[in-house]
């Protein structure tokens, strides 16, 4: 069954059921939540209607939600993690409840109408109790346990699971937000055969079982205290993993081996002039190489994909927050292209990443607001701003890497030392994570926990280093006085031709500072240090920006 038709059958069953759609919104969190900063679950952005207020659809809902979670991003690689990943859900806001949401995701799932799944292969979890001090809390699920065998299954694919199971599993709902909405969970198994595990039916850990919608039964919430109340009403939130669904439907052996990737896949071999090896059942019939291309793949495929959508959000790559995903989603995926095709020259990849945006354009033309084929402009700017992140990141890295492998060359042990890591970082700007991948390629630990103790005593000593030697130990009015905010034009240039100088100055300490009226360096951020580069004045004499910092808006470039 193809993805289009999956969501077909999706929007026609739930229609016949009376559910309104609730429009899929940004993957950026809604303003008012200040606990995520993407959407996590597609009921993140439902919180207030979970919690009582009218929704203007009413109270049977339905939708497509894109949705990111990138606190697993080094599990990508793997066949079944993505970090953007489409979430079909259901939700009753006060109406229908447990019984009816089992019985239809059973239909849904097993009628020939619909997904046609032989209800032989599927199992599901109900939420074990939850007690404290020795009194019930919550109590077992009985009703979803009855509910299930009267639709005929197979007592033995019901499992009682607790709240925590083991280290991959829980059966409990609560979104980001300690006091929100929340609820026990029976999650639809799905068992894939022989070939992946014994017959057991231990769902939730033994991966043969794979989990393929989840119906929770938000009916708590948390207080401040820590403690489960009834919320007003009880609700229905239901979520399944578009491409996990369709990688069942379509019995692939992986979800990147399903026509929602069949076509990228085929772009990235043709940039990388490599072929996705060779699909086998079990992994460890694969060579390391074999392997360690599948993996570059499934990470090119991923987070180009995902940000070719946070794009489209209008996320832009940048330092902090949100934005500094985005910018790790990007160069991490340069740095596997790189790693499978590293000779590929400028055209080549202006190519590719232009064929890639429009192939995701086509691909989920108008499911998502902004993702439109036709608006060929905006198409054109998440490609070049995909571009100018690269060619930012390749400063960055040229400079970096030749750092890290002469290191590498030079070490004495087999682990990389923790300041040599900081040092990289600190002194280029280079990601800690392409440290560990390229450490790990030369076979090198990396002494990670001493990184981190180097990063925590910097951030201290940034608190009182170049910003505040500006901010308090100088005069500020006496060098700033009526200077303009700076323009940042990073976003369209690496290059600002012709600048005005605004102020140029020398600190006490004889630091010589130039303020222009904008710039495409980056100022230093919290811990991270800004961007250095070259400035040519119209008399050909050529001086070093050593470091930027901003202070009220005016970007001072500490210049040699
Ligand atoms: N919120 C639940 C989940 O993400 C069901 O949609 O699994």
């Amino acid at each position: 069954m193809k993805s289009s038709q999956i969501r077909t059958l999706w929007n026609q069953f739930r229609t016949e059921k009376n559910h309104k759609t609730a429009k899929p919104v940004s993957l950026v969190a809604p303003s008012e939540d200040k606990t995520v900063l993407f959407n996590v679950a597609g009921m993140q952005p439902l919180v207030p209607y979970l919690s009582g207020k009218p929704h203007p659809n009413g109270d049977r809902i339905y939708n497509i939600q894109k949705c990111i979670r990138t606190n697993d991003i080094e599990d990508i690689g793997d066949e079944r993690h993505l970090s953007m990943f489409e979430m079909m859900g259901n939700r009753s806001l006060g109406d229908y409840f447990k019984k009816e949401s089992l019985i239809r995701s059973w239909e849904f799932l097993t009628n020939e109408k619909y997904l046609n799944l032989d209800p032989n292969k599927i199992g599901c979890s109900v939420f074990w109790w939850y007690e404290k001090d020795g009194e019930v809390i919550i109590p077992y699920d009985q009703e979803a346990h009855d509910t299930l065998l009267s639709l005929g299954m197979n007592p033995k694919h019901i499992k009682a699971i607790p709240m925590f199971h083991g280290e991959k599993c829980d059966n409990f709902w609560w979104p980001a937000g300690a006091i929100w909405p929340c609820g026990p969970c029976a999650e639809f198994h799905y068992d894939r055969g022989d070939d992946y595990g014994p017959n057991d039916w231990n769902i939730g850990i033994n991966d043969r079982f794979i989990e393929i919608w989840n119906n929770v039964f938000m009916e708590f919430y948390k207080d401040e205290k820590g403690e489960y109340a009834a919320l007003s009403q009880q609700n229905v939130d239901t979520g399944m993993g578009m491409e996990r669904l369709t990688m069942v439907l379509q019995e692939a052996e992986t979800i990147f081996e399903t026509d929602l990737f069949f076509s990228s896949i085929s772009l990235v071999e043709n940039f990388t002039s490599t072929s996705y090896p060779a699909l086998k059942k079990n992994e460890s019939l694969m060579s390391e190489v074999e392997l360690a291309v599948t993996k570059s793949y499934r990470i090119i495929l991923d987070h180009v994909r995902a940000s070719i959508f946070l794009l489209s959000d209008g996320v832009v790559p940048s330092n902090e927050g949100r934005w500094y995903v985005l910018r790790r989603l990007i160069r991490r995926a340069w740095f596997h292209l790189n790693k499978l095709h590293a000779d590929h020259n400028e055209k080549e990849l202006h190519n590719f990443i232009h064929d890639f945006t429009n192939h995701i354009f086509e691909l989920f033309d108008k499911q998502y607001s902004w993702i439109d084929q036709s608006d060929t402009q905006h198409k054109e700017e998440i490609a070049h701003r995909l571009l100018q992140e690269i060619d930012k990141f390749l400063h960055t890295l040229q400079k970096g890497e030749k750092q890290l492998k002469k290191t590498i060359q030079w070490i004495t042990s087999d682990t990389l030392s923790g300041d040599d890591v900081f040092l990289l970082y600190d002194t280029f700007g280079f990601p800690v994570e392409l440290t560990q991948e390229i450490a790990q390629d030369a076979w090198i630990k990396v002494d990670i926990l001493w990184y981190e103790k180097a990063m925590s005593a910097a951030k201290k000593k940034a608190k009182s280093s170049s910003k505040d030697k500006f901010t308090r130990g100088v005069d500020r009015a006496k060098y700033l006085e009526g200077v303009q905010p700076t323009e940042f034009i990073w976003y369209d240039t690496l290059e600002s031709l012709n600048p005005t100088i605004l102020k140029q100055f020398q600190l006490d300490d004889g630091q010589r500072i130039m303020v222009f009226d904008r710039t495409p360096f980056y100022a230093t951020w919290w811990w991270q240090t800004g961007d250095n580069g070259t400035l040519e004045l119209d008399d050909g004499t050529l001086y070093t920006i050593t470091n930027v910092i901003k202070y009220s808006g005016v970007f001072l470039h500490f210049v040699e």
